[in-house]
């Protein structure tokens, strides 16, 4: 028999196989269609590893240079689309490695000494991933920007805090966008915590049990940039484990899964405020739509898909942490499954991060060097909303303390104030000092001040409170970590 052993599927392993795959096992087995993303990061690994290889003595300088010649001419093939990704080759791996071969002769089947698909599979998930995390804590950072560039422009204006979405107390729109900066700094600290321990190198494990030849897997560590803060290599240390976990994966949609969520608790406070009922804020037109049969609706379409986008990324982190439950030791096929749920994680984060900066902090003019189009604030509505809701009733129990009321009395004293102006159908501020004296005589002019919505921003001047004062120094912290 003709032995290009790549020609055939079913003479890819071995002469051990007599009878050919079926179209259907095939289509089923192969990964090509989706892991082909993977090729920058498989050139990467296999270039490290001749590399070594050839300083290892295992590989002669010349059949290096030919593998370094081929997969040169391989690059650019993939690069100009003029690669032929075969079904019948499985997966990137072979595609690459079979392409080599045909155009490097023997050169290229030594490439695959002392390696395995097994470890190689491993490595390449592992460097795309890295490059991966990378551009997402950057989009994170510019995510925190824009939130910043809000914050910092409405550190003044009032809007109700709720809690179980009743008004609660009057809080600084800036401060409520640092909250979100907060949740997205975490994010960002948790994939750079991720990044750590994806970036370890299987290569040197081979199928399981490690290799006979004298790899130097450090090197192949230092040459992918698997290094610590330190500079110090970073290599998985028992192959059994480097060929079968997944777990830096399953960490990373968990990450990402988090920073959904914190997408969605936005995205669902843009969409309320947005409503008629709230008109806190408008988003420019180009993340609405409008609908076919009402005129005039724009509806929230980019915050409430980002919401719906949520739940799929969430499902991603399930189908991993399930994909990786009751397999044995070392690897298993399933494993191929790792990459759709994890390729489309990122995607739709990476695509949800950027459209978020957008929207928040909109988008620069070339001309004017500005930035236009960003979340537009209606701070009269915000103010008149917070004035309704008696957000002020907290000072005035703070108020009564002050002049030496226990807080259970006072607060129940402030409960009777407040059914009073209900039923006036006025704000605690509107009741003039007689009738709130009745409450309690203690109570002088000077309430009033407590009672404005301001008064009781800039009382909250602590660490971490809504006091403009404080919002103010926050923004300055975040900017000055972010620069
Ligand atoms: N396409 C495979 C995967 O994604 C590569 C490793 C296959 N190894 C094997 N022994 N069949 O996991």
């Amino acid at each position: 028999m003709p032995h290009n052993q790549f020609d055939k599927k079913s003479q890819a392993w071995s002469a051990l196989f007599s009878e050919p795959m079926s179209d259907l096992v095939k289509r089923y087995t192969s990964s090509v269609d989706f892991d082909k993303r993977l090729w920058q990061a498989d050139i990467a690994g296999s270039l490290a590893h001749a590399e070594m290889l050839a300083a290892q003595g295992i590989l002669s300088d010349s059949d290096h240079a030919a593998i370094q010649d081929g997969m040169r001419a391989i690059r650019s093939e993939i690069e100009a689309g003029a690669f032929q990704w075969k079904l019948d080759l499985e997966d990137v791996h072979l595609n690459i490695e079979a392409r080599l071969t045909q155009l490097v002769g023997d050169a290229g089947k030594r490439l695959h000494t002392g390696r395995s698909r097994n470890d190689q599979v491993a490595t390449d998930v592992r460097l795309w991933l890295r490059d991966e995390i990378d551009l997402i804590v950057a989009l994170l950072g510019d995510l925190q920007k824009a939130l910043l560039d809000v914050a910092e422009k409405n550190v003044e204006v009032i809007l109700p805090g709720f809690t179980h979405l009743q008004v609660a107390q009057p809080i600084s729109f800036g401060h409520h966008m640092l909250a979100y900066v907060e949740m997205f700094s975490r994010d960002a600290e948790r994939m750079l915590e991720v990044r750590r321990r994806t970036n370890r190198l299987p290569l040197g494990a081979a199928a399981l049990a490690g290799t006979g030849y004298p790899l130097d897997r450090e090197r192949v560590a230092k040459t992918l940039g698997m290094i610590d803060e330190q500079g110090r290599p970073q290599v998985c240390q028992n192959s059994l484990d480097a060929v079968s976990d997944r777990d830096f994966a399953i960490e990373f949609s968990a990450a990402a899964a988090l920073c959904m969520v914190h997408v969605s608790r936005l995205s669902e406070e843009l969409v309320l405020w947005m409503s008629q009922n709230f008109g806190f804020i408008r988003i420019s037109d180009r993340f609405t739509t409008g609908s076919s049969i009402m005129p005039q609706k724009k509806n929230p379409d980019v915050p409430e898909l980002a919401r719906g986008k949520t739940g799929r990324v969430v499902g991603h982190l399930m189908g991993l942490l399930t994909l990786m439950k009751g397999q044995p030791l070392a690897y298993n096929k399933d494993n191929q499954e790792d990459k759709e749920p994890l390729f489309d994680t990122v995607d739709t984060l990476k695509d949800t991060l950027r459209i978020f900066s957008e929207m928040v902090g909109g988008q620069l003019n070339a001309t004017t060097g500005e930035k236009e189009g960003g979340i537009s604030v209606n701070a009269q509505a915000m103010e008149q909303a917070a004035a309704r809701g008696y957000a002020t009733a907290t000072d005035l129990a703070d108020y009564l303390v002050k002049k030496g009321l226990p807080f259970r009395d006072a607060h129940e004293t402030v409960a009777h104030a407040v059914k009073a102006a209900i039923s006036h159908q006025v704000d605690l501020s509107e009741l003039p000092l007689a009738v709130l004296q009745q409450f309690n005589a203690s109570i002088g002019k000077d309430v009033y001040d407590v009672l404005s919505l301001r008064g009781s921003l800039n009382a909250r001047d602590i660490l971490g409170g809504t006091a403009p004062n404080q919002v103010r120094t926050q923004i300055a912290r975040q900017r000055a970590r972010l620069a």
